[in-house]
């Protein structure tokens, strides 16, 4: 009976660890940040040692982790005037800023202690603790017992990467529109490595970690964040331009800067458009760019090309575009399963493969976008460094995050110049 009940256990957390619901809608009790504050639990001012985990996880996310203050931002003067400019009462109590900016779970999963004030807190990414709040701290459980438990698979690239974009990318459920950017919020950009690494560290990655958890490198880890954006911008397109009925589609999912550029600046020539007629509004796409980067180091030949260009190109008709967005899921999934097989060592290869494509396609000016060109600098830069020649290329790095420093200020050549410099010095040292 014991070993039956264990077996179901572990199925059923395999089962949540694929299907695990964001912690926002995840029907636990969140129990509020002051629930895992307690200096025996995480709240502890130093690190402790004898313990399996910091145990200060509180103090460093109170102090130094933006996510603490992300409802205070809701009470600042900018938040005011996006407010006021929305018609909305106040932004502190609205729903659409609250979703991104806090743990804003139904009314009747918060506990007691729960406060919306407490902002980005423990339970918005690690899930409502109702249940593992008691199992959690005993080590003989598993970590996928933890999870069956309603604790969120945060190790998982997979699932980390669709928790940290549904805030940094939006989904179906909730985004930065278009009114709300017009209204004064800052444009959204994120990719899972950097801000992994930006984000203050309240975990160490040790042998007891190793033990229990998925442990990944900065390569693994973009490759997921990428594979993620990619699915997320597809099923958002389904859901905001093929499954509605509006008159005018949802700005915010094409490039910002196919419409907000001068009349003078002509951008269009035929490498850009890849297909498309000028004065088409181009889509979002930068994570797309990265994608086909991605693809060029497998052997999955997947028409991914075609169908990205059938995308761009679809987009006065809903029947096709949705079509063509279930093969891009499908060309994803084939990329995925066979970026999963690879060695480590395959890794590498696969890695300098990557890094090679997005200097070339860059070379040519194909990152005319400003997101785009600001996905390959990220790229680039952990990328080099995964390969280990980062030192030999350090103010080439510097450089490039000098051209991409300012949106408005982006020159398109300037970049494609030093990305071919980039490029002819790599081919030297081979
Ligand atoms: C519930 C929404 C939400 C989730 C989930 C979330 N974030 Fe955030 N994040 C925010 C908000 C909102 C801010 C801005 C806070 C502020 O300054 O008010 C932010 C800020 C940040 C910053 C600081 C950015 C800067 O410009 O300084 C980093 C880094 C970051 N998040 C990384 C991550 C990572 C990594 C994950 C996933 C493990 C993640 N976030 C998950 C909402 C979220
Ligand atoms: C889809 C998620 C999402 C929604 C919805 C959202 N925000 Fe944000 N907001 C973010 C993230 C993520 C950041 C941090 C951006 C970064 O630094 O990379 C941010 C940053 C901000 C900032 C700038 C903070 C700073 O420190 O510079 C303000 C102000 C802000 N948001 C206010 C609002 C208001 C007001 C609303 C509601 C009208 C709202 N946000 C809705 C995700 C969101
Ligand atoms: C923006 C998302 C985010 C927030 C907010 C957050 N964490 Fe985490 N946390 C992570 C990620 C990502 C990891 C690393 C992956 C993992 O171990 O699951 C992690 C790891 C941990 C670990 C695991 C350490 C180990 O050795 O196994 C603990 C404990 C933890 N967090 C506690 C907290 C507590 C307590 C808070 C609130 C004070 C908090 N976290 C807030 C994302 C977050
Ligand atoms: C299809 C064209 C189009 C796209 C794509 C687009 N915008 Fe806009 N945007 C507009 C128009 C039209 C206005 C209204 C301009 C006005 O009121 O003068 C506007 C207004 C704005 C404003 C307010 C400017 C003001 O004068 O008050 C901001 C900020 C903004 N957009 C940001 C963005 C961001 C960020 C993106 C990408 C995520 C984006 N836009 C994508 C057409 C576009």
């Amino acid at each position: 009976m014991r070993l039956f009940l264990l077996f179901i256990t572990n199925v059923l957390a395999l089962f949540v660890l694929h299907a695990a619901e964001l912690p926002q809608h995840d029907q636990q009790m969140h129990m509020g940040v002051a629930s895992c504050a307690a200096s025996m639990c995480h709240g502890s001012i130093i690190s402790r040692t004898g313990s399996n985990v910091l145990q200060n996880e509180y103090i460093i996310w109170s102090r130094e982790d933006a996510h603490a203050q992300a409802y205070q931002t809701l009470l600042s003067a900018q938040s005011k005037k996006i407010a006021d400019k929305l018609g909305l009462d106040h932004a502190a109590t609205a729903g659409v800023c609250l979703d991104c900016h806090s743990d804003n779970v139904a009314v009747e999963y918060q506990s007691k202690k729960f406060q919306i004030s407490d902002g980005v807190g423990c339970e918005s990414c690690h899930g409502g603790a109702e249940h593992y709040i008691s199992s959690h701290t005993d080590a003989k459980q598993s970590h996928q017992a933890n999870i069956a438990h309603g604790l969120y698979p945060t190790d998982q690239p997979q699932q980390r990467a669709k928790l940290c974009l549904s805030c940094h990318l939006g989904n179906k459920d909730k985004q930065a529109t278009h009114d709300i950017m017009g209204a004064g919020h800052p444009r959204l950009s994120f990719e899972l490595d950097t801000f992994g690494i930006l984000q203050p560290l309240h975990y160490v990655i040790d042998a007891d970690y190793k033990r229990k958890k998925w442990v990944g490198d900065s390569y693994i880890t973009w490759i997921y964040g990428q594979l993620a954006a990619n699915r997320q911008t597809l099923n958002t397109l389904e859901d905001k331009l093929v499954n509605t009925n509006t008159l005018f589609p949802e700005l915010s999912l094409f490039d910002c800067y196919a419409c907000h550029h001068l009349m003078s600046d002509l951008k269009w020539t035929e490498v850009k458009g890849k297909g498309a007629k000028p004065g088409t509004v181009r889509l979002n796409d930068g994570h797309f760019k990265m994608l086909i980067a991605i693809a060029a180091s497998t052997q999955a030949l997947t028409p991914l090309h075609q169908h990205l260009s059938v995308m761009r190109n679809s987009l006065h008709d809903k029947a096709q575009l949705s079509t063509v967005i279930t093969k891009l899921l499908a060309d994803i999934k084939t990329i995925e399963e066979a970026i999963t097989k690879l060695t480590l060592a395959q890794r590498k290869l696969s890695a300098s493969l990557i890094l090679s494509k997005i200097l070339t396609i860059g070379s040519k000016d194909e990152f005319s976008d400003y997101i785009a060109a600001e996905q390959a600098v990220m790229a680039i830069d952990l990328l080099i460094d995964y390969i280990g020649i980062s030192k030999r290329y350090q103010q080439d790095i510097a450089d490039l995050f000098d051209i991409v420093n300012h949106d408005e200020k982006y020159n398109s050549l300037l970049f494609a110049e030093k990305l071919r410099e980039i490029n002819n010095k790599m081919a030297l040292q081979k």
